[in-house]
C-alpha cells in the first residue's frame, strides 16, 4: 500500500453552532467530532495533519494526545488555503487524504472504497461525493456526456442549469501528493466568496491531463457535515443506531434501541441482555451473559461474565464474574469486586477491594477498603474514612461479620472470622474469631413513662 498523509480542516469558525466550544470538539456519541475523523484516518495513514485555526489552541489541546500533526491557518480564507497551510508537512510520495474534522459519520469502509476507487482507475485525484434530492449549498459535480468529472461547482458560483445537479461534493478527496502539491499553487481567489478553494484543484489537474474521477457514496449518512446543533443530534442518533445494530449483529441483546445509549468504543460479549435507559460509556467491556437493567449507568469500567446489574451507576471499575449489583447501587472510582460479590440496594462502594463472596446486601457506604472473602456486611454498616481532613484505610479480613449499623472508624482492622456485634462503633483491632461489642447496654426503666405523665 502506498504511503498516505491525511489532512483533516478544521480551521473554520462554525459560526451556525451558536456555542462557545469550537465546532469539532462537539461530542457525538461522546467523542469530539473530529476524533472519529481522526480513528478513520489512522487505520489509513501514515500521518494525519489538522489545519487548525478558530480556536485552534483549545483544538489542539483535545487532541494532542492523538498523534496528529498540526497546521495554523490564521486567517481563514478557503479549504485551499486551508491545505496550503499543510503543504510544508506533506510528503511528495503517495497519496493525501483529505477530510473534515465536521463528518463524524464518516466510516472507515467509505474511505476503503474511495482509495481502492482511485486506484483501481488509476485517478489522479477523486472526490467522494452523494446524490442528495437536495443538493442546496453544496459544491456540484459537473460530468462531460461521457459521465467524466470535467470540475466542482460551488452553489454560489454556479448556473441554474449547474444548480439542478445532484451529485455533491462530501468535501473529502484522495489525491496523488505531489500533483495537489503542484495544483495547489495554481489556485486563485477568483470567485464569488473570494476564497481558495480546494475543489479547483479538480479542474486544475484534468486541465493538466491528469486522471480525475468521483466515487459515490454507499451510505449518505457518511458524509454528513455538521454545522448545527440540529444536525449534531441527527449524527448522533445516526451513530448511535449504527454502534447499536452492530452490536445486536454480535450477538448483544438490546430490548430497546432507542433508549439505549452505547459509546462507540464499548465492547459486549454475546448474549448479554441490555434494558431500555441503559448508558455504557468510554472504554467499558461487559462480557457475555450479563444483565444491565434499566437506567444503569456504566463508564470506563470492565464487567466480567455473568454479572447482573440493576438500576445502578458504576463508574471506572472492576466486577469479576456473576457479581449481583443493585437496585440503586453507585461504584466510584476504583472499586474493585471478586467473583460472586453482591452489592446490593443503596450501596455506595468507592476506592475499596471487595474480594470473592463477600456481600453487602442493603445501605452501606464502603470507602477506601480491604475486604476479604466471604466478608457479611449488614445493612446500615458505614466505614469511616474521613476526619474532615484526611482519608484512612480499613481493612477486614476473611469470613468476618460486620453486623447492621456498625461504624468502622478507620483506620482499623477486622481480623479473620472477627464478630462485630451491630450498632457498635469500632474504633481498635478486631482479632480474629473474636466478637466485639462497642455499644452502651440497654438499661430499662420501669414506670418511668407514667412517672413524667408522657403517654
Ligand atoms: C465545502 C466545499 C463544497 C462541499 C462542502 C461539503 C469548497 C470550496 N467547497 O463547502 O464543495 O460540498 O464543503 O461540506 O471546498 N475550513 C478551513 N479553513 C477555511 C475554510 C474551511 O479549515 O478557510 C474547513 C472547515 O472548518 C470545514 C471544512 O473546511 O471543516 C469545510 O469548510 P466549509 O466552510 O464548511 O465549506 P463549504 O462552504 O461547506
Ligand atoms: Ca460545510
Amino acid at each position: 500500500m502506498d504511503h498516505i498523509t491525511a489532512v483533516i480542516l478544521a480551521a473554520g469558525a462554525g459560526t451556525r453552532m451558536k456555542s462557545k466550544l469550537p465546532k469539532v470538539l462537539h461530542p457525538v456519541c461522546g467523542k469530539p467530532m473530529i476524533e472519529h475523523v481522526i480513528d478513520v484516518t489512522k487505520k489509513y495513514a501514515q500521518k494525519t495533519i489538522a489545519v487548525i485555526g478558530h480556536k485552534g489552541d483549545q483544538v489542539k489541546k483535545a487532541i494532542e494526545n492523538r498523534g496528529v500533526d498540526f497546521s495554523w491557518q490564521m486567517e481563514q480564507l478557503g479549504t485551499g488555503h486551508a491545505i496550503m497551510q499543510a503543504e510544508g508537512l506533506i510528503e511528495d510520495k503517495g497519496k493525501v487524504l483529505v477530510l473534515c474534522g465536521d463528518t463524524p459519520l464518516i466510516s472507515e469502509e467509505t474511505i476503503q472504497n474511495l482509495i481502492d476507487f482511485h486506484q483501481k482507475n488509476n485517478f489522479h485525484g477523486t472526490i467522494l461525493t452523494a446524490e442528495f434530492e437536495n443538493p442546496k449549498g453544496y459544491g456540484r459535480i459537473i460530468r462531460d456526456q461521457n459521465e467524466n468529472v470535467l470540475r466542482i461547482v460551488e452553489q454560489k458560483d454556479a448556473t441554474q442549469e449547474e444548480q439542478k445537479v445532484k451529485e455533491v461534493n462530501s468535501g473529502m478527496y484522495c489525491f496523488d501528493a505531489k500533483l495537489l502539491k503542484q495544483a495547489l499553487k495554481l489556485i486563485t481567489n477568483n470567485n464569488e466568496q473570494k476564497e481558495y478553494y480546494i475543489t479547483d484543484v479538480i479542474e486544475i489537474l484534468k486541465k493538466q491531463g491528469h486522471k480525475v474521477g468521483a466515487y459515490i457514496v454507499k451510505d449518505k449518512m457518511d458524509i454528513m457535515g455538521v454545522n448545527s446543533k440540529v444536525q449534531l443530534s441527527e449524527a448522533e442518533r445516526v451513530m448511535r443506531e449504527r454502534i447499536l445494530i452492530k452490536h445486536m449483529e454480535e450477538g448483544v441483546t438490546i430490548i430497546d434501541p432507542s433508549h439505549t445509549y452505547i459509546e462507540k468504543d464499548v465492547k459486549i460479549g454475546k448474549d448479554t441482555v441490555i434494558y431500555p435507559g441503559a448508558i455504557v460509556k468510554g472504554n467499558t467491556q461487559i462480557d457475555e451473559d450479563c444483565m444491565i437493567g434499566h437506567n444503569s449507568r456504566i463508564e470506563n469500567s470492565i464487567i466480567h461474565t455473568g454479572v447482573q446489574i440493576q438500576s445502578s451507576t458504576i463508574i471506572d471499575s472492576f466486577v469479576d464474574e456473576y457479581c449481583t449489583i443493585g437496585p440503586y447501587a453507585y461504584l466510584r472510582p476504583k472499586s474493585n469486586l471478586g467473583k460472586k460479590v453482591k452489592i446490593g440496594d443503596f450501596v455506595e462502594v468507592k476506592n475499596s477491594t471487595i474480594s470473592d463472596g463477600s456481600k453487602a446486601s442493603h445501605l452501606a457506604y464502603i470507602g477506601d477498603a480491604e475486604v476479604g472473602k466471604n466478608v457479611n456486611i449488614g445493612c446500615g454498616v458505614v466505614f469511616v474514612n474521613y476526619d474532615g481532613k484526611n482519608k484512612y484505610k480499613t481493612i477486614i479480613e476473611d469470613n468476618a461479620f460486620i453486623g447492621s449499623n456498625t461504624n468502622l472508624v478507620a483506620p482499623v482492622v477486622v481480623r479473620e472470622k472477627g464478630y462485630i456485634a451491630t450498632g457498635s462503633t469500632i474504633t481498635k483491632e478486631v482479632p480474629k474469631g473474636a466478637l466485639s461489642v462497642a455499644r452502651e447496654k440497654q438499661k430499662n426503666i420501669p414506670g418511668w413513662v407514667e412517672r413524667k405523665g408522657l403517654l
